[in-house]
């Protein structure tokens, strides 16, 4: 019989490419989706493109406790990949509020209605690089502390240690994904790959002339979103529930990635990029780059897209949508 999985933060970036690994494999997928007030509900479900109609997805909001129960009530799973989350590191300075309460109670209401409901219920938590903030070790890996310098941070780390919490006192199968910077065409607008990519984009064809950024010195350990879905997958399938970092082994800065981006376009980027204090963090997490060795080990899982492959995907396929906007606009 198929296995059945849950994935919440369906609609996101990973939850989608999640979502396709999970058919490919003959899972059948159900999601977690909250009401939001678009203008045009279409845009919905976008990153799920082709295969929204092969998932179930079920109303509920991680603010809300009856909501999730209710889900669990309703239907049994076999795995239960917890991705939803108020995910942008900027936005938790300005509401530190909302991603607290979003990020830690969404995470201990799944993991109390799995225990009530469903304890055999395999359990994956999205937990993140962030976590090590300002880092103590490099690379980082399993065992360097954390020190996290944001409310995101903060959040993450007390999901982390709940997910922990969980496996040790009721003996569930609860396992963390440590995973760094991953991207792709379906990044939010918001993040700094996908804000670079895009921009580059419409700078090539005319569209506009200049990309203001923050901090441009902070380096990341970039891999691409479709392979790190796998080693979220790989980690449920272990015989015993662990935590494990995910991640390249290499970190660049984001004037390097600006350079390569610009440069897939043939334009140089210090012609463009100016540095905009508004998008300064008021702590800022200015290295990661981590270990992925037991990942490698125990589960097998290894990055398959290069820093330069996942760099040309994305500006690929922003020229494409840039080029597509254009034409609507009769603007270039
Ligand atoms: P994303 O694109 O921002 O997606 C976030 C998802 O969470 C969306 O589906 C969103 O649904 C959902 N969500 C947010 N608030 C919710 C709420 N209150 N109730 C129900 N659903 C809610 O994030 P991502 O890049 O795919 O990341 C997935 C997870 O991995 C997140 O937990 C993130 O923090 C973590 N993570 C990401 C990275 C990375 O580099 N991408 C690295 C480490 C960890 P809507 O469509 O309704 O907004
Ligand atoms: N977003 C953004 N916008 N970041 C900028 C900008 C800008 O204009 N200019 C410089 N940066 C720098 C940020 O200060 C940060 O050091 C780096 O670019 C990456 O920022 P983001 O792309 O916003 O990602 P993040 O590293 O803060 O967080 C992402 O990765 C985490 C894993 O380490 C998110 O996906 C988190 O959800 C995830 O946990």
């Amino acid at each position: 019989m198929a296995k059945k999985a849950l994935i919440t933060g369906i609609t996101g970036q990973d939850g989608s490419y999640l979502t396709e690994h999970l058919l490919g494999l003959g899972y059948e997928v159900h999601g977690l989706v909250r009401r939001v007030a678009l203008e045009d509900p279409t845009r919905r479900f976008t990153r799920l493109g082709g295969v929204l109609d092969r998932v179930k997805l079920h109303a509920a909001s991680l603010e809300s406790y009856p909501s999730i129960f209710q889900v669990f009530s309703r239907e049994q799973f076999d795995e239960c990949y917890h991705l939803a989350a108020q995910s942008f590191v900027a936005e938790s300075f300005t509401d530190g509020f909302s991603t607290m309460n979003t990020n830690i109670n969404g995470t201990h209401f799944v993991l109390a209605a799995l225990r009530e409901l469903q304890p055999a219920c395999r359990f994956y938590f999205a937990g993140s690089s962030e976590m090590f903030g300002k880092v103590r070790e490099v690379p980082q890996r399993e065992t360097t502390p954390f020190h996290p310098r944001s409310p995101y941070g903060i959040s993450k780390v007390a999901g982390f240690d709940l997910t922990r919490n969980y496996r040790e006192a009721y003996r569930m199968y609860c396992a963390s994904g440590i995973l760094f910077n991953h991207e792709s065409p379906r990044r939010g607008y918001e993040f700094v790959t996908r804000k670079v990519t895009s921009t580059a984009a419409r700078i090539k064809l005319g569209l506009t002339s200049e990309l203001l950024l923050g901090n441009l010195e902070a380096k990341r350990d970039w891999g691409h979103a479709r392979d790190y879905v796998r080693a979220m997958h790989l980690m449920l399938q272990a015989e015993e529930p662990d935590d494990y970092v995910v991640a390249t082994g290499e970190t660049h800065s984001v004037r390097e990635f600006c350079e390569l981006a610009f440069g897939e376009l043939g334009l140089d980027y210090r012609e463009h990029v100016r540095e905009d204090e508004r998008f300064y963090r008021p702590a800022e997490v200015e290295l990661l780059v981590g270990d992925s060795a037991k990942a490698r080990r125990v589960l097998g899982w290894e990055p398959q897209c290069s820093f330069d492959e996942l760099i040309r995907e994305m500006v690929r396929e922003d020229l494409k949508a840039a080029e597509r906007a254009a034409g609507h606009d009769g603007a270039a």
